[in-house]
């Protein structure tokens, strides 16, 4: 990318541009801070940040923009992002063939993605566990590589290594149809299954206390001591990079963020629902 183009990118990819959500960010007091800081001291807190379906470079850009407000109030011990994380859209088996309709190459997408985890890092502590899962978006990449043709270039292309996953410190889940996190009980996977109540579905073949995302919709089912989520998404619904998809189906989407606390063995989840580009914590509004 042209470095004339790249700050330009890089406000827009961070929502930072017009300096709106800069300006208002929310601030917890020092009183309420050494709150926060006294209790998290006492039981032994982990708090973990998810993050699933952004979508990088089509993210909902002002929720984003109360992400990394969140992140520099409220420290995180732990950052899962859910799988696709990136769109990967110039692998999209939509496009093939066809004229890049968003005009967004996958070398612009790796750019926004380095951004995104940039920023997310340096709110972040040093020793701070971080989990990146692929979806059937990243998968993308694996479907474009079993072209013999395509099977030639090697991991030229790799999101891992285009991401520098490695040198930043994540755990790599690569198999999104098999691969799980183990957050304490819960199991935190990107999922497949794709029918109107997720969340009933995996905790019925589960059996255990679970964490997807996929659908995009935003979900919990509860049996027993069993519970469910579907997490939602943080793409921005208006990207021209979703028309192949009907809007009857969009409009079932919900962008949503969850933020699960550990305290000894058990778990206590916060799903956090978007509303209008942005959404409340702790009684403080972040994003639009
Ligand atoms: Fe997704």
């Amino acid at each position: 990318m042209k470095s004339c183009k790249l700050e330009q990118f890089r406000l827009m990819m961070l929502n930072k541009g017009d300096g709106m959500i800069h300006k208002n960010r929310p601030r917890l007091s020092d009183g309420q801070l050494k709150v926060v800081d006294k209790m998290k001291g006492n039981s032994d807190v982990k708090s973990y940040l998810l993050l699933g379906c952004l979508h990088i470079p089509h993210h909902n850009k002002k929720i984003f923009g109360g992400i990394l407000d969140l992140m520099d109030t409220h420290k995180f011990d732990g950052i899962i992002l859910g799988g696709d994380v990136l769109d990967m859209g110039a692998l999209s088996s939509y496009e093939k063939n066809k004229i890049n309709k968003t005009g967004i190459t996958l070398e612009d997408e790796y750019f926004a993605g380095n951004l995104v985890l940039d920023e997310l890092e340096k709110r972040l502590p040093k020793n701070a566990e971080k989990v990146f899962m692929f979806g059937n978006h990243e998968d993308r990449y694996y479907r474009w590589l079993s072209d013999v043709n395509n099977s030639k270039y090697g991991d030229l292309i790799d999101p891992i290594k285009a991401l520098g996953l490695q040198n930043r410190g994540y755990n790599v889940y690569n198999n999104y149809k098999q691969d799980y996190h183990k957050l304490g009980s819960i199991y935190v996977s990107h999922g497949n299954f794709y029918n109107i109540h997720v969340a009933k579905k995996m905790l019925d073949t589960w059996r255990r206390n679970t964490i997807c995302f996929h659908t995009h919709r935003v979900q919990m089912y509860r049996e027993g001591n069993f519970c469910s989520y579907v997490g939602g998404f943080l793409g921005d619904i208006e990207s021209d990079a979703f028309y192949y998809m009907p809007i009857a189906q969009k409009q079932k989407w919900g962008n949503a963020l969850m933020i699960v606390n550990l305290i000894g063995k058990r778990h206590y989840i916060d799903l956090i629902n978007c509303v209008d580009n942005g959404f409340t914590y702790a009684g403080v509004k972040y994003g639009q």
